[in-house]
């Protein structure tokens, strides 16, 4: 809390304003420089960042970007600039939502700032520029998506951010690793996925001014950072006890729809939407600005895919009010995986189908998939929710029972089946892979499950799984994120913790 209350003085000092590093090259990253303080200008509540915009398939000059930032309500007269140089060239107006932070009774309203930047070269770097009132008060630089045949590196770690030392230790490492983006797991902001925790517990990390394993990183003015919602995300509770943004209780629910700006490729009304409650006046009052502020965002980016590269990357909502036997989300997996022809296919979702820990073991809805996914030739599926690290062996699973997969809201959703374990690859002298690796990688940040299964092997077997041996690697006494390499035809998986150490490591080749 230290750190924020410096930070929260830094910017007021500032006015709001500071330049930011242009780079997020170690070598080149500057500390933020003052300038003379403008009392006029809003506080930030969070710094600019930049988000990979509605862009899905890799197409010459449609390339997108969105830089976002939040501020209090001091009003300003926002513009972006952009272009190749640093010299620009480009101008963008500035959207302004209004969104809520904090409690019913004393929360902060804020506005939330989006510039859209359509019809971008890809694998290009650009240069962006935030001004108020006329003045320069923000800089930085991204690039854009790689093309296929380039080398591409991705971070993925979840159930990362609730104010802990961990989460800023991890935050750091995913910048040191310097990569094209992020790919968060899910459970990105505890407890309940509100705006005033990504104000509180999220910006100031993965948009720390200055990069140290104690206080985050500079990460996301620079680098595009994807996530897909989770259980955090809704976690409030209706009159039957099921999940639900509870628009009464928690007025800046739902921060995922409106603080992200994700690919807007999946379903536009998901069989299954984020479920919301708002009976009161207040909580009818905050949900009509909430989807005034999220806008198509909400409910259709619950669902949505991208290709990076050599990848196409398919993210799913997980949560136990879906339907992962539902016909019509299946077709939509189906017509995705079908049409791709990324060399390499990921899945992301929250809940690990193939999860042996011992706190959510029978959410294995998501089970169900798996065929779907061998059909189309997923090569690794990438999960959160349990906070360890858990590598299976690459294997195939034929469901015997989906029936509970299908009850809604129950957290008991076990799907019983037949595991083919492919025993022959070590990911070292035998790297070609028969059947998906789940990689469960939910040690991001948030206390530890189950730190005793690290390296007991003994203790990875579940016996309603036929003590099958699918999970090969388990470390879950410290935190860790998964640092990807890949191009056409090999993938390196690294697993680096809190300290730097890498603790476990991978290759996958293509035929
Ligand atoms: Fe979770």
């Amino acid at each position: 809390m230290t750190h924020d209350v410096t930070r929260r003085q830094f910017l007021r000092t500032a006015g709001g304003a500071t330049l930011l590093a242009l780079s997020p090259d170690l070598a080149t990253f500057a500390a933020p420089e003052l300038i003379k303080p403008d009392k006029s200008l809003p506080l930030f509540t969070a710094l600019p960042y930049v988000q990979p915009g509605a862009g899905s398939a890799l197409v010459k000059g449609q390339e997108t970007k969105v830089i976002a930032w939040q501020t209090t309500t001091t009003p300003a007269a926002f513009e972006l600039q952009y272009g190749p140089t640093k010299k620009l060239g480009m101008t963008l107006p500035v959207q302004t939502t209004p969104r809520w932070s904090g409690d019913v009774e004393d929360g902060d309203p804020r506005f939330n700032y989006a510039a859209n930047l359509n019809g971008l070269d890809l694998n290009k770097p650009y240069y962006y520029r935030v001004l108020s009132n006329g003045k320069p008060i923000a800089e930085g630089r991204f690039t854009t998506r790689k093309p296929r045949g380039q080398r591409v590196r991705f971070v993925a770690f979840g159930d990362n951010s609730y104010g802990d030392i961990s989460d800023r230790a991890i935050a750091y490492h995913a910048y040191r690793a310097q990569p094209d983006f992020v790919m968060n797991t899910g459970d990105n902001v505890y407890d309940g996925g509100l705006d005033n925790e990504y104000a509180r517990y999220f910006f100031p990390v993965y948009n720390a001014d200055v990069a140290g394993p104690r206080l985050g990183a500079p990460l996301i003015r620079s680098t595009p950072y994807y996530t897909v919602i989770a259980n955090h995300d809704v976690h409030d509770k209706d009159p039957a006890k099921h999940p639900v943004a509870d628009f009464d209780k928690d007025p800046d629910s739902l921060a995922y729809y409106t603080a992200m700006y994700l690919p807007l490729n999946g379903l536009a009304q998901p069989p299954q939407p984020t479920p919301t409650l708002a009976a009161t006046t207040n909580g009818r009052e905050q949900f009509q600005q909430f989807s005034h502020t999220a806008g198509s965002r909400f409910p259709s980016m619950a669902n949505y895919s991208f290709d990076y590269g050599d990848a196409h990357f398919l993210c799913l909502d997980s949560n136990i009010y879906v339907d992962p036997t539902n016909a019509q989300l299946q077709a939509w997996i189906e017509q995705d995986l079908a049409k791709t022809d990324a060399p390499w296919k990921f899945v992301v979702y929250h809940h690990p189908a193939f999860n042996v820990g011992d706190d959510h073991y029978k959410e294995q809805h998501m089970r169900v998939l798996s065929p779907l996914f061998e059909k189309h030739r997923v090569d690794i599926v990438f999960n959160g929710h349990e906070h360890s690290y858990q590598r299976t062996r690459p294997m195939r699973f034929e469901p015997m029972d989906t029936s509970r997969a299908s009850l809604l809201n129950d957290k008991d959703r076990r799907v019983p089946g037949k595991f083919s374990i492919d025993r022959r690859f070590d990911g070292n002298a035998a790297t070609k892979a028969d059947g998906i690796i789940y990689i469960t990688t939910g040690a991001g940040g948030k206390h530890l499950y189950d730190p005793e299964h690290t390296n007991q092997p003994e203790k990875w077997r579940h016996a309603e799984d036929n003590n099958a041996d699918y999970v090969v690697k388990f470390v879950s006494d410290r935190h860790s994120l998964t640092v990807i390499d890949l191009d056409a035809k090999s993938l390196s998986l690294t697993q680096i913790d809190e300290y730097g150490q890498k603790i476990d490591q991978v290759r996958v080749t293509k035929a």
